[in-house]
């Protein structure tokens, strides 16, 4: 059994994404082909939003806001401590500092009701709060009705941190759209994932569509050779979106599979461990379907029991991001994030994809239940 099975979807768009790819080596266009433009018109009208610029990597996506924006050293960027490392490691690169606020027990995003607190603990440590960047932790959105009013109260713009989330909604809006920029990735383990790596930011602002669009191929100005800034080489190719093309035309399709894949899982496994709670308005894409044991000892034994059975299962995220080496000089102890560390010590992930037998939902479920 596959954690995540890309082959079977391989079958369905192999010959639509053959001709296109034999297209694109008889042009010769392997960088910013025409496919590269069509793909960010359909995002963009997916999204709902102006503009959609496609690039190499949701790191990437998440980097070239962050620039475009000036944000570095002195600055704070406030953002969750349980997701992906890439959601801080772009706060450093620009030289800024990540200040971590801690999430919501039921949701795993960020608890709006903390910004404040976080915004006095940056001032504290003498930086300027600029920016948040919510994460859509495991395909959910995080509670952008919340987030915007709270941090425009603060003065913090939000870049939306839609790596996981693009696919998923909330209160009638796609990921992607939310915040001054939604950042998203097509790494191939994600939701939309393209067959290498690649992202793409989203936004309606005119002025950061232009400033990230230079970004993107080294700050170029009329021509690349003229350079108006520093940029980065965030180019996605067009081989990639050819591929992201030929799945974008059935990802609602997959979308729908998706979600009748966590609907059976909950109804199944509800009661035995807990299950992931979406609410009302809110739609996940199901990047991940995440489950929480009683304990540590009981997701050893449960993640033993699978493995036995040779069903994969993963742990996102084993260690909080206040609590890796590498942020070890933010200062930051055990018993910060309490939520986060208890998440960390209790989750664990279950197959999830498209393409998921009954009868395999049906083995692991039974392995669980056992
Ligand atoms: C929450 C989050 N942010 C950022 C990223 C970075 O995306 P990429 O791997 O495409 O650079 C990921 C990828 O896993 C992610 O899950």
């Amino acid at each position: 059994m596959q954690f995540i099975d890309l082959l079977s979807q391989k079958e369905r768009i192999r010959k639509g994404l053959l001709q296109r790819i034999e297209r694109i080596l008889d042009s010769g266009q392997f960088v910013m082909g025409p496919e590269v433009t069509e793909l960010e018109s359909q995002l963009a009208r997916w999204v709902g939003t102006k503009h959609c610029l496609s690039c190499s990597s949701g790191t990437d996506a998440l980097l070239m806001p962050l620039m475009a924006k000036g944000i570095g050293p002195g600055d704070a960027v406030l953002t969750t401590p349980f997701t992906f490392v890439a959601t801080a490691e772009v706060i450093s690169l620009v030289g800024a500092t990540p200040v971590f606020l801690d999430v919501r027990p039921d949701t795993f995003n960020i608890d709006p009701e903390l910004i404040g607190h976080a915004v006095e603990d940056a001032v504290k440590r003498g930086l300027k709060p600029k920016a948040i960047i919510p994460v859509d932790l495991f395909g959910l959105p995080a509670d952008y009705t919340r987030i915007t009013a709270i941090a425009s109260a603060f003065n913090l713009w939000v870049l939306e941190d839609a790596c996981q989330g693009f696919g998923g909604s909330f209160a009638g809006r796609k990921a992607g759209s939310f915040g001054l920029v939604g950042a998203t990735s097509f790494f191939p383990a994600k939701p939309l994932g393209c067959y290498g790596d690649g992202g793409a930011v989203f936004t309606d602002d005119d002025e950061m569509e232009m400033l990230m669009r230079s970004i993107r191929v080294h700050g170029g100005g009329i021509d690349k050779y003229s350079n108006d800034r520093i940029g980065i080489n965030g180019r996605l190719d067009t081989i990639q979106a050819a591929v992201l093309l030929e799945k974008l035309a059935i990802f609602d399709e997959e979308l729908e599979t998706r979600q009748r894949v966590a609907e059976s899982y909950t109804r199944r496994l509800k009661g035995r461990v807990k299950v992931p709670v979406i609410g009302e308005s809110c739609r996940s894409a199901w990047a991940q379907y995440s489950v929480l044991a009683a304990s540590s000892a009981e997701r050893d034994q449960l993640t033993q029991a699978l493995q036995r059975e040779s069903v994969p299962s993963m742990i996102y995220y084993a260690i909080p991001l206040h609590l890796q080496k590498a942020y070890a000089s933010l200062g930051y102890r055990a018993g910060d994030f309490p939520i986060s560390e208890d998440l960390s010590s209790r989750i664990f992930s279950l197959p999830m994809h498209p393409y998921l037998k009954e009868e395999e939902i049906d083995k692991i479920c039974s392995i669980l239940l056992a």
